[in-house]
């Protein structure tokens, strides 16, 4: 089954075309970082103008690429929320306009899912992991550990109270002038730099539960920057980003690790943007090295990207073929439901 995905969420321009949930035909991605990096973050109006502008024009390339026309397609797939409205709106009046002129069906996503399923997106087929899976996503907009069961059966047991990781490396980094956006500036810096030069502090790693909290530790920064007033020279910003960074990988694998001795599962996966992070990737080895881990080999999959959206899409359908096509509306805040479970 060939699956067409549209992701707009925020400012990536995406479509891509995926068969059976893991097959990635093509994936196109119309990144607007360099628009977004004038302002140091994204203006929401500026977002959208430029969805207007590149949903056409990437639709026709990932046909294209993958040497597809219309008619090969069996289903649309859409990002439906969470994300910026106005940019939401657009991915999904295209999908609609789509559907209803080639009548086929759409399948609405939440973006969250499409990142939790992204990391099947390097597997043969669907049924190689092995379930119960924990999976940490952390981006830029959410910062959830969640419980998979069996698939797309989500369990959210943690999720941060205030700012999520991506937003820390993002304010982080501009706090540091290191621009936008922050996550691989930081990670870059902290090359560089010595993990160990300040005692961030290590907020609710010991709390007793699986939520997070990285507001304290953006204002810690904060202050340790200016204490230096002016004398903030090459070396301090690398030791800076490399302590932040190794508290803010200290805190997700801590809390990671104690999640998966209480759930017991069988696989453990990283996701999101802020997966893209090497330290991260590499605490993760070397704190818990007898589970099974996983995270995605192409760093275009651990940021917004669409064929994480019909890669998941496909997973709704083997679910529940009739559940999809009702809920046709773009939602700037939905839940993982249908099928999520609080606990
Ligand atoms: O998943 P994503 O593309 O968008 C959201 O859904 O939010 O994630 C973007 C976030 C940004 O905050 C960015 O700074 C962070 O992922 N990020 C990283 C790295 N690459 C991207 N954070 C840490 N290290 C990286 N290498
Ligand atoms: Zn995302």
């Amino acid at each position: 089954m060939k699956i067409l995905g549209i992701e707009t969420s925020c400012d990536e321009t995406a479509v891509a075309i995926v068969e059976d949930g893991v097959n990635v035909i093509s994936s196109v991605i119309a990144s607007q970082i360099d628009l977004h990096a004038k302002t140091g973050g994204v203006v929401p109006e500026v977002a959208a103008r430029e969805h207007v502008l590149k949903i056409i024009p990437v639709i026709d390339e990932a046909l294209k690429k993958g040497n597809l026309d219309f008619h090969d397609i069996d289903a649309i797939a859409v990002t439906q929320g969470p994300g910026l409205l106005s940019s939401l709106i657009i991915g999904y009046t295209a999908a609609l306009t789509l559907s209803k002129s080639l009548n086929l069906p759409i399948i609405p996503v939440n973006h969250i899912a499409g990142h939790i399923y992204s990391n099947w997106l390097d597997l043969n087929s669907i049924d190689e992991v092995e379930y119960p899976v924990l999976v940490l996503t952390v981006s830029g907009g959410h910062n959830d550990l969640v419980l998979l069961e069996s698939p797309l059966e989500f369990k959210l047991i943690g999720e941060t109270l205030d700012d999520a990781a991506g937003e820390a490396f993002d304010k982080t980094a501009r706090i540091l002038g290191l621009g936008y956006p922050g996550g691989p500036a930081i990670s870059k810096a902290a090359e560089n730099g010595n993990p160990h030069a300040y005692a961030f502090p290590r907020a609710m790693l010991n709390s007793g539960d699986f939520n997070f909290s990285f507001s304290g530790l953006k204002t810690a920064v904060l202050q340790t920057v200016e204490k230096f007033e002016n004398n903030l020279n090459q070396q301090k910003i690398n030791d800076i980003a490399a302590s932040f960074q190794e508290c803010v990988c200290e805190i997700l694998i801590g809390k990671l690790r104690k999640a998966t001795e209480k759930y017991n599962v069988n696989e453990v996966h990283l996701a999101g943007g802020v997966s893209a992070n090497s330290r991260l990737r590499e605490m993760l080895q070397e704190k818990m090295p007898n589970k099974k881990f996983r995270y995605t080999n192409k760093l275009s999959y651990c940021t917004d990207n669409a064929a994480m959206i019909a890669g998941v899409a496909y997973q709704y359908h083997m679910k529940n073929p009739d559940s999809y096509s009702k809920n046709t509306e773009a939602k700037p805040d939905p839940q993982l439901e249908p099928y999520q479970n609080q606990i």
